[in-house]
């Protein structure tokens, strides 16, 4: 039974009839590389405004509504769902995962499809000065899983001063001895890390992506000269030189859709809609609180009703959005905007971002070329190239001032044919002059691809001023 479902569906997804399930890889890749070089990201949210003529339909009632399949909201609607007498309804915009966005290496290319919501920044004063129109990219996950779905599947927890700093400030519950047995509880690590910081057992597959390049030796030899320990950045000392650990099962994404989500969407008191946008959160006139949300789906707008809780996992950018067009926001943004406030807050103004800067460093080593049939080989036994995340090796967190407590910067070891020019220049929005003078000279069987990243940067952006960039 199993097997011949199986042929049917080679039949259905390619557009050639494939034997092999190596050919339908090979095949799925290929297609997927070539469309996302034209993919016309999308302006607005048109797909969901297609001429839908009724009042607002009933959609009933559930304990709680859920807003956002993201990491968040995976993990939310998966362990809200054991408790069994609550119903959960958990909404999201976008629709399933696929067999092209669980390759790890092919990540910068789902940016270039319908899984992403297709952002940019404003044109900027002082940053994104490589990018056309100084734009610069702002790549959102829009599917189940979110932006789990799309991203590096580096598993990086953060650092336990960090987590320390916020408990400072009054946010009980979030030290690091209060969150780490929360993470040790979603893992399913493989990793030998420190004693005392991986769970076993968990939904979220941990592992290393293997094997490292040759070339990861220098890397490591570099840090080790420059007295940086090597070790585990999510043990006990972030400091120091590492091996990736991923958010993959045998070299597949583990998206928190496919890692917790799936297990739970089996439960009865669950319901998820996928391709539905939620428009507004509903409020209580009276008591300012929120009764449910509208959302649109299939032509139709529909209410529905939580009897105790909305929760928002709509992500960092679509958060902050849907709170404003419901009437939570800074009073003159939504005046301006001509929305009836509900409450006076200061929604969208603080949002931190995670610069990245790619250096590239030419090397004497030359990697020997695969076949794609190759590759998908490899892919299929969890090993190999296609399964990196980031297409990196490994990374190294370096504290640049002496008496700092915590790293300042990121560094990421990308080894030759990590790099893939003819979606970098998209995926970047370099400009012309850029792409001609810097992309094009790029050897990539050559070449290593250093990312760094900054930690604690000091710049905020703000919502409300859009109009008014800096
Ligand atoms: C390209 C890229 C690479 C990254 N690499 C890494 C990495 O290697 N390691 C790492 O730790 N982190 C990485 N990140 C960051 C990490 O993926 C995100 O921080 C995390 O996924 C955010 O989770 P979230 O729940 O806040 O939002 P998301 O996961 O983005 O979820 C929000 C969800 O809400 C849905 N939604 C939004 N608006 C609506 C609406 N109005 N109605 C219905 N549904 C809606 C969206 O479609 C989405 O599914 C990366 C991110 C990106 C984009
Ligand atoms: C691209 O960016 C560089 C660096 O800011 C700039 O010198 C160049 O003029 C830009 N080219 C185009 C075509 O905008
Ligand atoms: C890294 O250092 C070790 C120990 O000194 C040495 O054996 C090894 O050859 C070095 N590797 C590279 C690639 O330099
Ligand atoms: C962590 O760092 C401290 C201080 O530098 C050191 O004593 C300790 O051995 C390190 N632990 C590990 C597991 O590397
Ligand atoms: C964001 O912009 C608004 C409108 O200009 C301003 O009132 C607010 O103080 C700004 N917030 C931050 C954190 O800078
Ligand atoms: C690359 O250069 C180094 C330093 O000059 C040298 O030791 C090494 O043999 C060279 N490797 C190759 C593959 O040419
Ligand atoms: C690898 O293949 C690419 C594309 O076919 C080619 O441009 C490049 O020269 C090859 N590199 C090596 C080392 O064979
Ligand atoms: C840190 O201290 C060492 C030893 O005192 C010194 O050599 C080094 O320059 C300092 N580094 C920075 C970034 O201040």
């Amino acid at each position: 039974m199993v097997p011949l479902l199986k042929t049917h569906l080679y039949l259905f997804l390619g557009t050639v009839a494939c034997s092999t399930t190596s050919d339908y890889y090979q095949q799925l890749i290929a297609q997927k590389t070539g469309d996302a070089l034209s993919y016309v990201l999308p302006k607005n949210n048109e797909e969901f405004k297609t001429g839908f003529k009724s009042p607002i339909d009933e959609y009933g009632q559930y304990d709680v509504v859920v807003v956002g399949a993201g990491s968040a909201g995976s993990v939310l609607a998966t362990r809200l769902s054991e408790i069994d007498k609550i119903s959960i309804l958990l909404i999201e915009a976008g629709g399933e995962e696929n067999d092209f966005n669980q390759i790890p290496a092919m990540w910068l290319y789902h940016q270039f499809s319908e899984l992403n919501w297709g952002y940019y920044t404003t044109p900027q004063k002082h940053s994104c000065l490589a990018m056309t129109n100084r734009q610069c990219v702002v790549p959102r996950g829009k599917v189940i899983g979110g932006s789990s779905s799309i991203n590096g599947v580096m598993y990086v927890r953060g650092n336990c001063k960090d987590y320390d700093h916020w408990a400072a400030l009054g946010n009980r519950g979030w030290s690091c001895k209060d969150v780490l047995p929360y993470f040790k509880k979603s893992e399913n690590s493989q990793v030998e890390g420190d004693k005392n910081y991986h769970g076993i057992g968990g939904f979220w597959n941990i592992e290393y992506g293997l094997p490292s390049s040759p070339l990861f030796d220098n890397f490591v030899n570099g840090s080790l000269e420059r007295k940086q320990s090597f070790g585990d950045y999510n043990g006990e000392n972030q400091t120091g030189s590492a091996k990736f650990q991923t958010n993959t099962k045998r070299g597949r994404r583990q998206s928190l859709g496919t890692a917790f989500l799936n297990n739970a969407r089996k439960r009865s008191n669950l319901k998820v809609v996928t391709k539905a946008l939620v428009t507004k959160i509903t409020t209580d006139q009276r008591s300012k609180q929120a009764t449910g949300v509208e959302f649109v789906t299939q032509n139709r707008k529909f209410l529905v009703r939580a009897r105790q809780e909305v929760i928002i996992s709509a992500g960092a950018i679509n958060t902050p959005q849907l709170l404003m067009l419901s009437g939570i926001g800074p009073r003159e943004h939504l005046t301006e905007m001509k929305i009836p406030l509900i409450a006076d807050l200061p929604v969208g103004q603080n949002l931190i971002e995670h610069p990245l800067l790619n250096l590239i460093f030419r090397t004497n080593y030359t990697e020997p070329n695969a076949t794609l049939e190759n590759l998908v080989e490899r892919y299929l036994n969890g090993l190999g190239p296609l399964t990196k995340g980031g297409s990196a090796d490994g990374t190294g967190f370096i504290h640049t001032k002496n008496n700092s407590q915590v790293p300042s910067i990121q560094i990421a070891f990308a080894p030759p044919n990590a790099i893939d020019p003819s979606i970098s220049r998209r995926s970047l929005n370099y400009n012309n002059t850029i792409s001609e003078t810097f992309l094009k000279n790029i050897k990539p069987e050559s070449d290593i691809l250093i990312y760094v990243m900054l930690l604690h940067e000091k710049e905020r952006s703000n919502f409300t001023k859009l109009k008014q960039p800096d």
